[in-house]
């Protein structure tokens, strides 16, 4: 598992602080706010997309938010950075399988949703969106290559899922659009039970941070105890742990529980742990939990499903540097208190397209090895 690196090693990266050397960033072309379907639901009147509607992001937003991904890019090469970047498709295009079709895809910006490296492996996510089940086909050059340069590369894809109208709760959106959030939080989180049904494994890539030998799977509207489940299994030799947060609607666990560097991890001041377990876990490890800051911005973004809490979605390059958003200049005091030297990039015209500077990326290449910071573990979590 902690084998040396070879000279021809392309993909290995085993948690989210160690020394980064090389990483996918997302593009911004063509992304569509996305055809309806059941997985997620879409209700913008005030940004003139009503519920059931479709269609492309503005040109002009794709431009600003592709400027401000190339101008990442640009940051990350000037420090060493290799960047690969996906193969954007006709995201308006009407996908379908045998099971059903779908009158648009969504995009490529986010390769943080799909694509989960451990080690060397890089395992390509179920997702639970119609509208991402060919999200794959993007990142597929940039694989095919690793697979070729690198003999140690395993390359994995989970289960794909049918997808059928038995992986959804019917009449789920309108329950869930009458409640109020303690009422979702008492309803859904509490009980680990949203839309998606336990009728086939499902999870996103971005509901799991990586820890060495222990990953955190964050259960929520994306991820079901299948798909938990399914990963256990699939990672014999890590320790899988399953959170869930004070959050009435979670949708991956990047601007929620982050770690920092060994021994700390920023958490959202809002969505705290409802798993007593995990927070039992980092006290007894010696893992301190910082509270976020409050996020620079109270309003999300026109036409964005990401919320102001990007403010702590970052990205670590080695355990005393970070990238940060920019504007969140309370976010930057905090870390820079915390001793990291803090990278400002500017990116909240990227969040419409489907988060921050973590989810735009995908780690190909850290240094370091797979260590277990969590020697003192809680039987049964
Ligand atoms: N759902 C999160 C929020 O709005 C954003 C996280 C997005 N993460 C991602 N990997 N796409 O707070």
């Amino acid at each position: 598992m902690t084998s040396p690196d070879k000279p021809s090693t392309v993909v290995c990266s085993w948690n989210e602080w160690d020394p980064l050397r090389h990483v996918i960033v997302g593009r911004a072309d063509g992304a569509m706010i996305q055809a309806p379907e059941p997985a997620v639901q879409r209700d913008w009147p005030q940004w003139g997309y009503p519920l059931g509607t479709y269609g492309p992001l503005p040109q002009e937003m794709a431009d600003k938010a592709n400027e401000q991904l190339d101008n990442f890019v640009r940051i990350l090469e000037n420090r060493g950075i290799r960047v690969d970047r996906p193969t954007p498709l006709d995201f308006s295009q009407t996908v379908q399988t045998p099971d059903w079709v779908q009158k648009s895809m969504f995009g490529c910006m986010p390769p943080r949703d799909l694509l989960l490296t451990v080690g060397h492996q890089i395992l390509e996510a179920t997702m639970c969106y119609r509208s991402r089940w060919f999200e794959y086909l993007c990142y597929r050059p940039l694989l095919e290559r690793y697979f070729q340069d690198d003999p140690d590369f395993r390359w994995e894809a989970a289960p794909k899922p049918r997808l059928t109208d038995r992986t959804y709760r019917d009449g789920f959106w309108q329950e869930f659009g009458a409640k109020s959030e303690e009422e979702r939080i008492r309803d859904y989180s509490l009980n680990k039970q949203w839309v998606l049904t336990e009728h086939e494994p499902l999870f996103d890539a971005a509901e799991v941070g990586r820890f060495g030998r222990d990953l955190f799977v964050q259960r929520s509207t994306t991820t079901n105890a299948g798909g938990v489940s399914w990963l256990r299994r699939h990672f014999p030799d890590h320790r899988i742990h399953e959170a869930v947060f004070y959050e009435g609607d979670p949708v991956h666990i990047d601007a929620t529980f982050i770690p920092l560097r060994p021994g700390l991890i920023l958490n959202n001041r809002k969505r705290v742990p409802l798993t007593a377990e995990l927070v039992e876990l980092c006290r007894r490890n010696d893992w301190e939990i910082v509270p976020c800051a409050v996020p620079a911005r109270p309003e999300k973004p026109r036409l964005s499903f990401c919320s102001p809490w990007l403010t702590m979605n970052t990205l670590m390059l080695d355990p005393k540097t970070i990238c940060v958003e920019s504007g969140e200049t309370a976010q930057m005091e905090l870390l820079d208190k915390l001793g990291f030297e803090v990278i400002p990039v500017p990116f909240w015209d990227v969040a419409p397209f489907g988060g921050g500077l973590h989810c735009s990326t995908a780690d190909v290449y850290r240094e370091g090895t797979c260590e277990d910071y969590f020697p003192k573990q809680i039987a049964g979590y």
